[in-house]
């Protein structure tokens, strides 16, 4: 699967600690967990030798230890000691099922993929070598902003239900009246869709907002730079009329209001076609605000969008583009369609 190629979310880093930690990526459970030397590591749930889950385990002396019968497993994966025979050497062949894994935006990142077959189709593909790197968050490397992560939510539908919906400004004056949106103003203006190398990047949308986000003191037109970073994966940028902007806000930033942006990405594991854990990265030059503020209001956002998600059938994103209407308000999500074909994604999808 191309899905396999690429890196995917799965855990908070601060939540894998001392001990394993069982997850879920593409339908395959995984076992994370960290060395003596805090490396982190992803490994199929499931010991070589009788099929226990290593996730049942415990991290001793920098090695991963089943629980059924105590074979010891290094960070490489090899198995470097057998309790019932410690006289014996395990050979090469006795290996856990290893994974590459990653930190970085605060959480783990696994990719499946160790095919080298795979990856090379991958990085010959047109489209071009981004699917091999982390999803990009340009924000993450501005020191102005500062970064918070909210979640994970665990939502019942389909990975691209959700980017697409991410996508979407044309439920803001419904789903989120009287915050992102408003019913006396629900029109969409022209916006731009140009195909990127990791998707699309939508420009010129623009919402009039009564409360784009903490901060706001009065309702702003508010334009928004959409990016499809990776098949899953998402990046908003908010640029708010300054003049709208509430004085804490001024304050915050002493003088730099026109400045004042922020950036949301969404990261998504998805763990089986209809189920998919969600985390936000804000990027946001609001200084005054608790982090439990931060993710308060997104947390309020997103609950807005939640059930909705849910109720929405079929869970599978149907990329025939007959399945459903399509007007001109839609060409975000159409192009998202459209590039998922492209790549030939067959997780959380219907072909
Ligand atoms: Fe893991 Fe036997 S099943 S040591
Ligand atoms: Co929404």
């Amino acid at each position: 699967m191309i899905e396999e190629t690429y890196w995917h979310p799965v855990a908070l880093r601060g939540d894998v600690e001392s001990q394993p930690l069982a997850v879920t990526l593409l339908g395959h459970p995984l076992v994370l967990w960290r060395d003596a030397s805090h490396v982190v590591h992803a490994w199929a749930d499931q010991c070589p030798h009788r099929g226990a889950r290593l996730s049942l385990g415990q991290v001793r002396d920098g090695k991963l230890v089943c629980a059924y019968h105590g074979w010891q497993f290094a960070g490489s994966g090899q198995c470097t000691l057998v309790p019932a025979l410690p006289d014996f050497k395990p050979p090469a062949a006795h290996c856990a099922k290893t994974f590459q894994a990653r930190e970085a935006y605060g959480l783990v990142w696994v990719r499946m993929a160790t095919q080298p077959s795979l990856a090379e189709a991958n990085l010959a593909s047109p489209i071009g070598p981004a699917f091999a790197a982390l999803p990009d968050f340009s924000a993450e490397e501005s020191s102005e902003l500062r970064k918070v992560n909210c979640g994970p939510y665990d939502v019942a539908t389909s990975a691209p239900r959700i980017v697409e919906n991410f996508l979407d400004m044309a439920h803001f004056g419904f789903v989120h009246d009287g915050w992102l949106g408003t019913r006396s103003a629900t029109a969409i203006g022209d916006y731009q869709v140009e195909a990127s190398p990791t998707g699309l990047t939508a420009t010129e949308c623009k919402a009039w907002q009564p409360q784009s986000n903490l901060l706001s003191r009065a309702p702003a037109l508010v334009e928004y730079t959409y990016e499809v970073t990776a098949p899953y994966a998402a990046v908003l940028t908010k640029l708010p009329d300054p003049a709208s902007m509430g004085s804490v806000a001024q304050t915050a930033l002493t003088g730099q209001a026109n400045r004042y942006h922020e950036s949301i990405a969404l990261f998504i594991c998805p763990l089986e076609p209809d189920l998919s854990r969600v985390w936000f990265r804000l990027a946001v030059a609001d200084l005054t605000s608790t982090d439990s503020q931060l993710r308060d209001f997104q947390h309020t956002i997103f609950m807005q969008d939640k059930p909705i998600l849910e109720s929405q059938i079929p869970k599978l994103l149907p990329l025939n583009s007959g399945a459903e209407l399509h007007t001109p308000a839609d060409r975000a999500s159409s192009a998202y369609r459209r590039h998922l074909k492209k790549l030939g994604i067959t997780f959380g999808v219907i072909q």
